[in-house]
């Protein structure tokens, strides 16, 4: 006799429904990685496996709770648990060791901080208003908030010195720089970016432009940059240091609306000579339908910095506004989604 229940038939369309919940929920998996993260629990696994127990004693958590964090970790390769409950470290967890070569721990951790992750929730109040909503949860727009909480500011400009330091190389080494001349780097940050190109270029100069507090925690004192860079501090909305060859805008200009955007690139083209030529380290977005990172990051412009990703013909229309035209666009090999966009003088 056949004891098998009779099993029900499932709704043709149940793997999309199940395949939609998932990507409403999928939040959760950017939350577990942020605390991840913050509490640095792949640096306590690197050297051995440890239980939930173990890691939150040394992390002062609650360890059922971060258990079932790192039990959905597992789920997504990131860490592994084994018959012990012991959590191991795997090939994507690795990169959260902070000291690991290429880690990405700092940049993680920005990409799930409050400044990022509450202008994310309040996402339809900002398509709402078509303006983010980041100044009135922050009471400040995003670069004010920073330099009024130096603490967050210095932890936002480490995260984007490592998130942006995986593709430094590739930009300075996609570009065919000159082999004599100067290159600013505006709103350069730490000055990863600029000390690849002045250390692949011992014939180039650098200027590394950007706000104070920024500038304070430069990367650019290395044997092989001596003596060929000084940084400037300034406001690039007002300004931006004379007579360089090369100006250099890596995520800066989709920061920024079209308006703001504008004047920052009106500032270099004041300070460049006919010849120099600005380059923007962006996106470019393609036509609709296709996936590509620049979507994403564009919603992150979008809710938390009024700015945007740009299409090539939406670069050029702007770069027309102040004084510049497209040249060329250069996608950086093995990271296509980032583009380097060349204009020069109109
Ligand atoms: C998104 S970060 C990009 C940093 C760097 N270019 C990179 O790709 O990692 C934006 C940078 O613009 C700088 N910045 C913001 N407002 C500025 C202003 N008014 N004048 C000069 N720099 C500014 C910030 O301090 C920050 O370093």
């Amino acid at each position: 006799m056949n004891t098998t229940p009779n099993q029900p038939t499932p709704p043709a369309d149940l793997p999309l429904t199940k395949e939609l919940i998932s990507r409403a929920l999928v939040y959760l998996d950017s939350a577990a990685l942020g605390v991840a993260a913050r509490l640095g629990v792949a640096d306590h696994l690197s050297g051995q496996p440890r239980t939930a127990t173990e890691l939150a004693a040394l992390v002062e958590v609650d360890a059922a709770f971060l258990q079932r964090v790192l039990q959905l970790l597992t789920s997504r390769g990131i860490f592994r648990e084994d018959w012990q409950q012991r959590f191991h470290l795997t090939p994507l967890a690795r990169l959260l060791v902070s000291d690991a070569p290429h880690s990405l721990r700092d940049a993680v951790t920005m990409l799930t901080a409050d400044y990022f992750w509450r202008p994310a929730g309040r996402m339809a109040d900002a398509v709402g208003k078509g303006h983010s909503v980041f100044a009135e949860i922050f009471d400040a727009p995003f670069f004010d908030h920073l330099t009024e909480h130096p603490t967050i500011g210095a932890g936002f400009h480490l995260g984007m010195a490592n998130y942006s330091r995986s593709t430094d190389q590739i930009v300075a080494d996609t570009f065919p720089f000159p082999e004599t001349g100067t290159v600013v780097d505006v709103g350069g940050g730490h000055g990863g970016l600029l000390r690849a190109v002045l250390a692949g270029n011992p014939g180039l100069t650098g200027i590394l432009y950007d706000q104070d507090e920024v500038l304070r925690d430069h990367v650019l004192d290395r044997p092989e940059t001596t003596g060929r860079w000084r940084t400037v501090s300034g406001d690039f909305f007002a300004s931006a240091p004379e007579g360089a060859d090369i100006y250099l805008l890596k995520h800066i200009v989709h920061d920024w609306s079209d308006d703001k955007a504008e004047l920052i690139l009106r500032s270099c083209r004041r300070a460049m000579p006919d010849h120099a030529r600005v380059l923007v380290v962006d996106a470019v977005v393609p036509p609709p339908n296709v996936t590509h990172y620049g979507r994403t990051l564009d919603l992150l412009m979008m809710s938390v910095f009024n700015g945007r990703e740009r299409s090539e013909e939406e670069f050029d229309a702007l770069f027309r506004k102040a004084g510049l035209k497209l040249a060329r666009v250069l996608p950086t090999a093995g990271f296509e989604e980032l583009s380097i966009i060349e204009a020069v003088a109109l």
